[in-house]
């Protein structure tokens, strides 16, 4: 572990639907400079649990801390306030735009003249550029182009550009990256996660696949039925014994 004290510490967190416990009492820790993978069966309460930690669910009990200290959120805006966004699988991306308007979309860059208000368009190109390339080591080819005819890794990389840029970002959520990418894409965004991780962000991994899980992670926090079934370190654990704790089938203290 890099840093000793977690960024982010959720301590018995509860959320209920009605009469549905999607979460009981889940403890979690996120440290700058790891990655945590988040992994569970359909149903288990991941996602539920990330919005929790980004604002967009309020939990029905349990607190969360910052550095140490108490995080009331009452929108997923408090959340990027703090520095703490997510990228889902359906990349929110607006087809017809480039990667600049992508970025910039709803937080333009302008500039004055004589007066008057534009449109910085080359401001926000020269700085999708460089956030693409200092803080991703990506390069697009065509930064004209519609984000429809990029790749789904490139795609990615601009929704993950925009959380950079637009927050000063320390927790990244990442809700099943490479889901819909080939195995290619799949490895340039393993990588990336790698390049944030080495920035010293806290990254969050949600992912059902055990391959990029064992690849990227340095721990493992595994949810079953609502419950935190076991966090393991990586190193010291594979994937039999991963796979035992989302079935339930060997017991080991959370
Ligand atoms: N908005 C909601 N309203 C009612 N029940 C929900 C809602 N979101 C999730 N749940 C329930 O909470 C449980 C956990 O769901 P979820 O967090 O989506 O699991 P996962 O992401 O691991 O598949 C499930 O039983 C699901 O049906
Ligand atoms: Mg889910």
């Amino acid at each position: 572990m890099v840093n000793e004290k977690p960024i982010i510490s959720m301590k018995k967190i509860n959320k209920r639907f009605g009469g549905v416990k999607a979460l009981e009492s889940v403890n979690l820790e996120a440290y700058s400079g790891e990655v945590l993978a988040i992994v569970g069966d359909n149903g288990a309460g991941k996602s539920t649990l990330i919005k929790v930690l980004t604002g967009v669910y309020q939990p029905t009990d349990g607190t969360i801390e910052m550095d140490g200290k108490d995080l009331v959120m009452n929108s997923h805006s408090d959340a990027i306030e703090k520095g703490i966004d997510a990228v889902y699988q359906t990349l929110a991306l607006a087809d017809h735009l480039d990667a600049a308007s992508n970025m910039f979309l709803g937080a333009e860059l302008s500039k004055k003249f004589a007066g008057i208000s534009y449109l910085d368009n080359e401001k926000m190109r020269s700085e999708a550029e460089r956030v693409l390339k200092e803080r991703l080591g990506v390069v697009l080819k065509n930064m004209d182009a519609p984000a429809e005819s990029l790749s789904g890794g490139q795609r990615q990389a601009i929704a993950i550009a925009r959380a950079v840029y637009h927050s000063d970002l320390r927790v990244l959520v990442m809700d099943e990256p490479t889901a819909a990418l080939g195995p290619q894409e799949t490895a340039r965004t393993l990588k990336l996660i790698d390049t944030l991780k080495a920035q010293g962000l806290a990254i969050i991994l949600i992912s059902h696949s055990l391959d990029d899980v064992f690849e990227v992670s340095d721990r493992i926090h595994v949810m079953r039925r609502g419950k935190c079934a076991g966090v393991v370190k990586t190193n010291e654990t594979d994937k039999q014994e991963v796979l035992g704790l989302i079935v339930g089938a060997n017991k080991q203290a959370a």
